[in-house]
């Protein structure tokens, strides 16, 4: 195989090597998919003003998230059912972040369990959480991930109802049988049934909990001392609510844009969320980063840090654990050069006036 010299080379590779079914529930977004062209396009419209002249022998890029200091500002976003792409599934994912010194972030729908991740050594991990209709269900699952060694809850709040991907109502995708939603095998929901349409969108409809509301942010700050992370903010109003409901951060998502279609790409979101949550609490993105150059874009806009989805299951597809390690490896090395080549050589010397976006008033 040639060599893969960037993130995105490793979809194509995928693509080849997945069954369909795979391939599309992965790559796919909402609808029309706007908001997935966007949320690439949108970076692309994004500018650097690079400062010259500045001794950038030495760059560091570690930053501290919720008090856990990281090697990067680059970090795993949640990705349900990993062990479709690569047989050490969720395994692999959190050996590299391990590895690569950065924070993974555990899908609710893993295919591997918390404590099987636990299990795989140390490492800092996060745990994304779907809130069930049963909430004991919910509370037994938080905590078994507190006392497997998980840091922070990350609370998706944009999944009421599964958006309605196209390609998984044609495949009729569904959890292949001899896998299962490892969280939920004692519980009677770690499979799901096959459907008249996408088996995700039925096994959503009949698990998850519609009327999940800003009060149960403060229910599940009384069910667990980990801080919540708030995944899926669009808006400042939101993040001033996330605030006042004592969230730790919030996550400027759109969900790998495979829920609201025509919502805005995460990285022209950021900046009014940034300012709505006031520097409170930190601010982070995910949505279409694929570059170096992306992440000091999210960083200058606000972020104190991104997550990647797809490309950590993409590369897992096409070399397992060496994939996400190349991909870690890669993002790393190309954030770095950008840092020098435009004159920054610590997380903190990011500003906004290091690059200039298509709302800029001219200087
Ligand atoms: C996701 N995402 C997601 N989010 C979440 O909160 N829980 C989940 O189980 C999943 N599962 C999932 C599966 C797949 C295949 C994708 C592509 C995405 C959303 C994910 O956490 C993140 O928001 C996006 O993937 C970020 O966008 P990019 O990096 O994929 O463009």
């Amino acid at each position: 195989m040639e060599e893969v010299t960037n993130v995105t080379e490793y979809q194509e590779i995928a693509k080849k090597k997945l069954p369909k079914m795979v391939y599309d529930y992965y790559a796919s977004g909402a609808e029309d998919q706007w908001t997935l062209a966007e949320n690439r396009n949108a970076f692309s419209r994004i500018l650097f003003r690079p400062r010259i002249l500045i001794d950038v022998s030495k760059i560091d890029m570690t930053t501290t998230v919720l008090g856990f200091k990281i090697s990067m500002p680059i970090m795993i976003a949640p990705t349900a059912m990993q062990k479709m792409a690569h047989p050490e599934g969720e395994y692999a994912t959190a050996r590299a972040a391990s590895a690569a010194g950065t924070i993974m972030t555990l899908s609710s729908w893993a295919t591997s369990s918390v404590e099987e991740v636990a299990s795989t050594g140390p490492g800092i991990r996060f745990f994304q959480l779907y809130v069930y209709k049963d909430r004991n269900v919910v509370a037994q699952l938080v905590r078994r991930a507190e006392r497997a060694g998980f840091k922070a809850i990350a609370l998706t709040v944009d999944t009421p109802r599964l958006g309605r991907r196209e390609a998984d109502i044609k495949n009729r995708f569904v959890l292949p049988p001899f896998l299962t939603l490892k969280n939920f095998e004692g519980l009677d929901l770690g499979k799901m049934d096959q459907a008249n349409d996408s088996g995700l969108a039925s096994y959503v409809a009949g698990q998850i909990d519609r009327t999940l509301s800003w009060k149960d942010v403060q229910w599940l700050q009384t069910i667990t001392s980990m801080p919540i992370l708030v995944k899926g903010v669009l808006t400042a109003e939101d993040a001033r609510l996330a605030v006042q409901a004592g969230a730790a951060g919030i996550i400027v998502s759109n969900h790998g844009a495979r829920q609201l279609d025509y919502v805005p790409a995460t990285i022209s979101a950021l900046e009014e969320v940034v300012k709505g949550a006031q520097g409170r609490i930190p601010v982070f993105l995910d949505g279409g980063v694929r570059r170096g150059t992306d992440v000091f874009k999210a960083l200058a806009l606000g972020a104190s840090g991104i997550f990647i989805g797809r490309p950590v299951v993409f590369s897992l597809a096409a070399e397992g654990e060496a994939g996400v390690k190349k991909v870690l490896q890669m993002l790393r090395d190309e954030f770095e050069l950008t840092m020098a080549l435009s004159g920054c050589r610590s997380l903190k010397e990011i500003t906004r006036n290091h690059i200039v976006t298509e709302w800029d008033t001219p200087h």
